[in-house]
């Protein structure tokens, strides 16, 4: 099987071609991605001279280089997005270019191509936010409410890829997954910034009175949940897949990281919230576990543990992330205040 991975040298991405050679060795795995800030070939170098991995760089919106990428190919794994809300506060016109019309131009080339399949991994955030305290948990049956810019691009392209489906007959899924943590995750997301601004001995900025709550996943359990999609689901679904985290909030998720890293709470920073900032996550993966059998295998105590220590002993790999451009953006985020 032949699979075009876009976004494969971002966080996910990254994990996800790393588990996907290492289950599928027989796979042919095409990585297509255009390297913005947040796509980093370091991560893959250890599979680089692999002669089932290659790697194009290039921008999902140029609809040329995409179908001429397209042929022959079995599976689309779509990852490539803009991906970060507070970055989609400062300039929202990046998310809507890459979120909404490249993954119209990959889907108009798969549906050229013939695929198999086309895969869409997409987020919790394009149901909204909850109320906190209450039970309330997303679903694949929940309406779409995007708050941020980020959250209703992704409702954007999610809506176009059912569209898709119904309108031409193009094979799809979609997984609609929770926050993400784990390696080579960019250090501008909230578990990442916390270990690496106590690494450096910095303060950990935490938006607003703290309590907003995520649901948290261990990114290998969201990729194997993709792997389950793709030889198991039915085509025209989506999944929803979440962690076992139960109502933490952000507050308890970095005192827990200061207690790992044996630092106390005065490293926490108060500062001013994010505009729009959704409340409250949960997620109601049911489903997927009655219909694929997938269930979280990782647990948030233990591998967030894990976590720290990965970020502990790749000093070099994260350094070299938060240097150059990365200055420039936490200067103007969080503008002096950590
Ligand atoms: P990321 O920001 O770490 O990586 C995104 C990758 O896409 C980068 O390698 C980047 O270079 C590439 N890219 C961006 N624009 C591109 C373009 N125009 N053409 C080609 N490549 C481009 O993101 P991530 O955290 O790995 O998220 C991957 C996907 O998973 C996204 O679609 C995101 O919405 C979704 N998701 C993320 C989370 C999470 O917690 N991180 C949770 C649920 C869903
Ligand atoms: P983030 O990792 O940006 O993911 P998302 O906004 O997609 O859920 O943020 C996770 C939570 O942490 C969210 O409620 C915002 C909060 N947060 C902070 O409190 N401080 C920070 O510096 C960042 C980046 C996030």
């Amino acid at each position: 099987m032949k699979l075009l991975v876009t976004g494969g040298a971002g966080f996910i991405g990254t994990n996800f071609i790393l588990y996907w050679l290492a289950h599928h060795p027989e796979d042919d795995v095409i990585n297509f991605d255009k390297l913005t800030y947040a796509g980093n070939l370091e991560n893959l170098t250890s599979v680089e001279k692999n002669p089932h991995y290659r790697f194009v760089q290039g921008d999902i919106c140029d609809a040329e280089h995409v179908s001429e990428i397209m042929k022959g190919i079995d599976m689309v794994v779509h990852f490539a997005a803009e991906s970060h809300v507070d970055r989609s506060i400062l300039e929202a016109a990046p998310f809507v270019m890459t979120n909404v019309v490249g993954t119209h131009v990959l889907l108009a080339a798969s549906l050229k191509a013939k695929v198999r399949r086309f895969h869409h991994v997409s987020t919790d955030e394009v149901f909204g936010s909850l109320k906190l305290g209450s039970t309330d948990t997303f679903s694949e049956r929940t309406s779409y409410d995007p708050r941020s810019p980020y959250s209703a691009s992704k409702a954007g392209s999610d809506h176009l890829v059912r569209a898709y489906y119904h309108t031409f007959g193009l094979p799809i899924t979609i997984t609609n997954c929770s926050n993400n943590y784990g390696p080579y995750q960019f250090p501008e997301k909230l578990i990442p910034l916390a270990i690496t601004n106590i690494l450096e001995g910095k303060k950990v900025p935490v938006y607003g009175d703290g309590l907003n709550v995520r649901d948290w996943l261990y990114v290998e359990d969201h990729c194997r949940a993709i792997e389950a999609v793709l030889l198991k689901g039915t085509s025209g679904e989506t999944y929803c897949v979440g962690g076992t985290t139960e109502d933490i909030n952000n507050l308890t998720v970095v005192k827990k990281i200061l207690a790992m890293m044996g630092k106390d709470a005065s490293l926490i920073e108060f500062v001013v919230d994010r505009p729009g900032h959704d409340r409250r996550y949960a997620i109601d993966w049911s489903k997927i576990k009655n219909e694929l059998g997938w269930q979280p295998q990782h647990n948030f105590d233990e591998w967030l543990k894990r976590t720290v220590d990965w970020y502990t002993v790749h000093g070099e790999w994260w350094h070299a992330v938060k240097s150059g451009s990365y200055q420039a953006y936490y200067k103007t985020l969080y503008k002096g205040a950590v």
